[in-house]
């Protein structure tokens, strides 16, 4: 079934190349939309305290936090560096005459795709932000004028930029799941979320975006704190090779399946844009079924940072908190804290997804520079 799904995400690639002209010239510029999963820096922004914004948030690779999820890099750093860019600056951190032409980073942790008030009306409270992706797309919005000038060149600025549009959505569920609210309440919100995905999608591709790539939700069934929090002696419930949770990773594929639905729909409206799946999910399964060829000796399910228990995720002790444990040498772990992944872990998705174009021939040049960049190559 691995397979089957990576024979179709490489297809799609294929298909989709297939029917774009490619852009010949490097990305220069990248702009990322989501959540905790690329926020580089912008609830710390907005906030004066987080859990994520204390030791040993950042230790790895920055030696200090930075408001990112991760004891070091995220996904989008990687893909910033592998293709020759800055790490991507947070939007809210803009100082004066910051000028954003290599891109800016609009993602913040816990955002939602849907807006906030769409969860008050159901009780659901986001305790951490209320900076939805429409909120985020007001903020690009907002941006546009420094970055071209809308009569003529926009349209060239944008035809060399990366647009990032997630990972999101899966706060959306997150936030309900462990409020408790029962599975078939949180199967309604789908819809609704691919929706609001898509639309964004489609308002970049409004304002020139020609490459969009637009990742999917990860098997929040294999992480630590949906484990302990879902905890079941019933064993049916576990798949037998990786330990994680079926029923959470079955509600992941649906998403999933919809979210690229929905993709395939707007290729047909949009045949010059290349709208690129990126496969979270699938990438990361790998490492969780076979963790030891990805250098995961310490396995997949126990989180390097955090308050102990069977999964070393205790949610009134998190990482970040005093009490809280950290693991000696996070690159064996894949889960950070429980909710989100390791700069290893990270970065071994990153390579996949870039690696994923590996195999296209020799049609667009815009999809060799991920793979002829410095980092990768010595990673190879
Ligand atoms: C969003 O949250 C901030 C602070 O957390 C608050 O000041 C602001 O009014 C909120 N905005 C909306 C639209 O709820
Ligand atoms: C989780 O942390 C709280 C607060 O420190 C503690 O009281 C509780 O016993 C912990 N739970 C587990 C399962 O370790």
């Amino acid at each position: 079934m691995a397979l089957h799904s990576l024979m179709f995400s490489l297809l799609t690639v294929l298909l989709v190349l297939a029917r774009t002209e490619p852009v010949l010239c490097d990305f220069t510029s990248i702009f990322s939309f989501g959540d905790s999963i690329a926020d580089t820096g912008n609830l710390l922004c907005l906030k004066s305290d987080d859990h994520s914004f204390r030791f040993p948030y950042g230790e790895t690779y920055f030696g200090h936090p930075t408001g990112r999820c991760s004891n070091g890099r995220l996904i989008v750093d990687f893909m910033a560096q592998s293709l020759g860019l800055p790490l991507l600056p947070p939007y809210l951190a803009q100082t004066n005459g910051q000028d954003f032409q290599q891109g800016a980073n609009f993602a913040v942790s816990g955002a939602t795709a849907l807006d906030n008030a769409f969860y008050e009306e159901r009780g659901i409270h986001n305790i951490c932000t209320n900076n939805s992706l429409g909120i985020q797309l007001g903020w690009f919005k907002e941006l546009l004028p420094s970055l071209c000038d809308q009569s003529s060149n926009c349209l060239n600025f944008f035809s060399r930029s990366l647009f990032l549009v997630g990972e999101i959505g899966g706060n959306d569920y997150n936030h309900a799941f462990l409020e408790g609210r029962s599975l078939e309440e949180i199967r309604t919100f789908v819809p609704g979320v691919i929706d609001a995905i898509s639309s964004a999608v489609q308002m970049v591709v409004e304002h020139g975006a020609v490459t969009v790539m637009v990742p999917g939700n990860f098997p929040i069934g294999c992480f630590s704190s949906y484990l302990m929090v879902f905890q079941s002696s019933n064993e049916e419930d576990y798949d037998p090779q990786t330990g994680c949770l079926r029923w959470l990773n079955e509600f992941s594929m649906n998403h999933n399946h919809l979210l690229q639905k929905e993709l395939d729909r707007m290729r047909d409206l949009h045949p010059h844009v290349s709208i690129i799946y990126a496969d979270y999910y699938n990438a990361a399964m790998r490492f969780f079924r076979y963790p030891l060829q990805f250098g995961f000796s310490e396995g997949c399910l126990t989180a390097c940072c955090g308050g102990g228990g069977p999964y070393n995720y205790n949610k009134s002790l998190v990482c970040g908190n005093r009490g809280a444990r950290v693991c000696d040498d996070p690159s064996l772990y894949v889960s950070w804290d429980g909710m989100h992944l390791t700069e290893a872990a990270y970065k071994a998705i990153a390579y996949y997804i870039l690696q994923g174009f590996k195999d296209i021939p020799d049609s667009s040049h815009q999809y060799l520079t991920f793979i002829t960049s410095k980092e990768l190559l010595q990673n190879t």
